[in-house]
């Protein structure tokens, strides 16, 4: 017989979970499995997965961001089968390709106009080792500030620029000319700079752990001065970009211009790794300034055509179906109705965001028997109280979201750019029973609460053990 991955699907159809167990991370297994996760989909089209009863669920998570155009989406599709059918001549590596010159000069009519070049890989994360070195290169400098909390990917650079110390405990020692300053924070800025030795200051316009939104003057003033303190500024658009904050780029709230924009995730609709930096020419032009240095930083895979067809597809569905201009108005809706609740329930602080990046918090509630309950969870591992949010609406409405990130009370919505009436009226009455039953104690909610805070215990004792 002929080798078919539909027949291996169909012989394997319940194996996933062992296989996962034997042979990759069982961690992983063990997670899905304690939450009620361990779920065998089938298929997926647009905002929807479909189980093997044909269940729908709708997907806020969106594979991390990547699927913003909506899962399987048929013309970036066609556009791979025709890369396929075409057997076109790729990664030939002595030669330049057509497809990556065509998608950097649609990117480039999407940035800002002092960036005139872009420089392909193949993850968000070695779109932000690309930026680390380039800054280093262009500037002669070697100090790189990031923010407290930023999250730019977990390779040993964008992992030094990396504000969570679980993600860094004990991969280190990492690079050592990296400092972090408070996001929000011009004045701490201003002195990590001061000095004139940075190379470069990378930051999230929006930060995706916990959804922080800077104010108005900050990004403008993280402008300034960059240029008067000779750093360069690196914006990490991996997840905000490509319309997910309502704007193409997040930038384009505070008319700012970096001299690097990092971009990946949704670029290829998540069929293909891809990632990219748009940067000034200057930066361009002072790395790769000789010939011999013409391949001095890249990667086997980047330019591929697979990518690049997807890139180029991505960008016209963005513009053909209107989905900037849909982000805003999926986000405002969903913000607008969530924090309608806030005074009908104790747990809710409120809704925020912008686009259909979207943070919804909990915090403390005042009165007694509700704090109490709170108290026990937050005793047991800070932020626990989103798991039981996130878990009803998993397993009762089925719904997938996400923490925001380690030890806050923030649930994350990174809905598909697609999603309809239906789906939002969806996910208000989803959201208003699920936080409703949070406030019956006692009550089954709480019996999910109390497993988790006694599981939260036994891990913790286990470490200190
Ligand atoms: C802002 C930001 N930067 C960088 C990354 C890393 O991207 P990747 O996972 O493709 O390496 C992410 C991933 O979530 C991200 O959100």
């Amino acid at each position: 017989m002929s080798f078919s991955i539909a027949n291996l699907l169909s012989q394997h159809r319940t194996d996933k979970f062992d296989l996962h167990e034997h042979y990759l991370n069982a961690q992983m297994v063990r997670v899905l499995k304690t939450i009620g996760y361990d779920r065998n989909y089938q298929r997926a089209v647009g905002q929807y997965l479909y189980d093997e009863n044909d269940n729908e669920y709708l997907d806020l998570l969106s594979g991390f961001g990547v699927y913003a155009f909506g899962r399987n989406h048929p013309t970036i599709i066609n556009a791979l089968k025709e890369v396929l059918s075409l057997e076109m001549p790729d990664l030939v590596q002595l030669d330049v390709s057509i497809l990556s010159g065509l998608l950097a000069k649609e990117i480039l009519t999407t940035t800002p106009d002092n960036l005139e070049r872009v420089f392909f890989c193949n993850s968000g994360t070695e779109a932000v080792e690309a930026a680390i070195k380039f800054a280093r290169y262009a500037t002669k400098r070697n100090r790189i500030i990031c923010c407290d909390h930023a999250y730019h990917g977990l390779t040993m650079g964008a992992l030094s620029l990396n504000g969570e110390q679980i993600f860094r405990d004990g991969f280190g020692p990492l690079l050592l000319d990296c400092g972090s300053v408070p996001f929000n924070d011009l004045a701490a800025l201003d002195k990590a700079l001061c000095n004139r030795d940075v190379a470069a200051f990378v930051v999230e316009p929006i930060q995706g752990k916990g959804v922080n939104i800077p104010s108005d003057d900050y990004l403008p003033e993280v402008e300034r001065l960059c240029k008067k303190y000779g750093t360069l500024f690196v914006a990490d658009e991996i997840q905000t970009g490509l319309g997910r904050t309502g704007k193409f780029w997040a930038i384009e709230h505070w008319n700012v211009k970096p001299d690097m924009i990092c971009m990946a995730k949704a670029l290829s609709g998540g069929f293909v790794p891809v990632g990219a930096v748009a940067m000034t020419q200057q930066i361009m032009d002072s790395v790769f300034n000789r010939m011999d240095r013409a391949v001095v930083h890249g990667s086997t895979f980047s330019k591929n055509n697979m990518a690049m067809a997807a890139g180029l597809a991505c960008l016209e569905v963005v513009r053909t179906e209107k989905l900037v201009e849909n982000s805003a108005i999926i986000g405002a809706d969903i913000i607008n109705r969530l924090n309608a609740l806030t005074g009908q329930f104790e747990f809710l602080k409120e809704a925020r965001g912008k686009g259909s990046m979207i943070a919804i918090e909990f915090k403390s509630p005042s009165s007694l028997s509700l704090k109490a309950a709170w108290v026990m969870l937050e005793a047991a591992n800070k932020g626990l109280f989103c798991q039981m949010i996130t878990i009803p609406l998993f397993k009762e409405h089925r719904i997938l979201t996400q923490v925001a990130g380690h030890g806050m009370n923030v649930v994350k919505l990174l809905p598909p750019l697609i999603l309809t009436q239906k789906d939002r009226d969806h996910i208000i009455s989803a959201f208003t029973k699920t936080i409703a039953d949070t406030h019956q104690v006692p009550g089954s909610i709480w019996e999910l609460g109390k497993n988790l805070a006694s599981h939260a215990l036994k891990a913790k004792q286990a470490k200190s053990s």
